[in-house]
């Protein structure tokens, strides 16, 4: 069984850019909400269309229904066998309690960049939901739905917290670092 990961930071932090270097390193399935999200969006299902909505205007979707589409994913034999790397799930303190009661996570690693450099890197990315409004409400509910699930992991001492800023490699190289450190505990 691979490691069992959950990934925070706001929204720019690199979550992305990160997850695609480390389920390479350690073997484990990404599973981000956003682009399984962005991917329904692409289909044109009735799902995607509704979904389309939250994300254009920077608003979660409802719990529930994030809670369901994670509940199946992680439920597949790939990730039963290979462990994960959620990205963008939990971001609120229902979606945490949700998730540890399907599953036990070894470790939430919070990778943290200030909001200034966040806007930035998301400008300069130009995806279809980085307009300057929904950017401001997607930080907004970051700071207000976001940061409460963080603090629940680390209330449970199941959190380590790493620096988002400097090249790619730098962030990938402490990353992996703070996550061996901890699960080698
Ligand atoms: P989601 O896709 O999760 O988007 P997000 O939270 O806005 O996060 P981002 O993807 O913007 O940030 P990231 O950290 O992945 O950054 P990236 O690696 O791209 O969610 C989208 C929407 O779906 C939500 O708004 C919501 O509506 C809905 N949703 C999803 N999950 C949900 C849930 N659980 N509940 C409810 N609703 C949900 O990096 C950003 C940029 O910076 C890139 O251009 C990158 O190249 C660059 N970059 C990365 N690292 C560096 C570096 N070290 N130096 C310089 N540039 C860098
Ligand atoms: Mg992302």
């Amino acid at each position: 069984m691979g490691p069992r990961l959950v990934i925070f930071g706001r929204q720019g932090a690199g979550k992305g850019t990160q997850c695609a270097f480390l389920v390479d390193h350690y073997g484990a399935v990404h599973v981000s909400t956003g682009d399984m999200l962005r991917e329904a969006v692409a289909a044109g299902t009735e799902f995607g269309a509704q979904a389309r909505t939250f994300m254009d205007a920077g608003q979660l979707l409802p719990d529930e229904v994030m809670v369901g589409v994670v509940r199946e994913r992680l439920g597949a034999p790939d990730v039963a066998d290979a462990g994960f790397l959620l990205d963008g799930f939990p971001r609120t303190l229902p979606q945490a309690e949700a998730l540890c009661a399907i599953v036990a996570v070894d470790l939430a690693i919070n990778l943290e960049v200030d909001e200034a450099i966040a806007r930035e890197r998301m400008l300069a990315r130009g995806r279809g939901d980085d307009t300057p409004e929904a950017i401001e409400e997607r930080l907004a509910a970051y700071a207000s739905q976001t940061v409460p699930a963080i603090a629940w992991f680390e209330s449970q001492g199941n959190l380590v917290t790493v620096d988002g800023i400097g090249t790619p490699e730098e962030v990938s190289t402490r990353l992996v670092e703070a996550i061996d450190r901890r699960l080698g505990e």
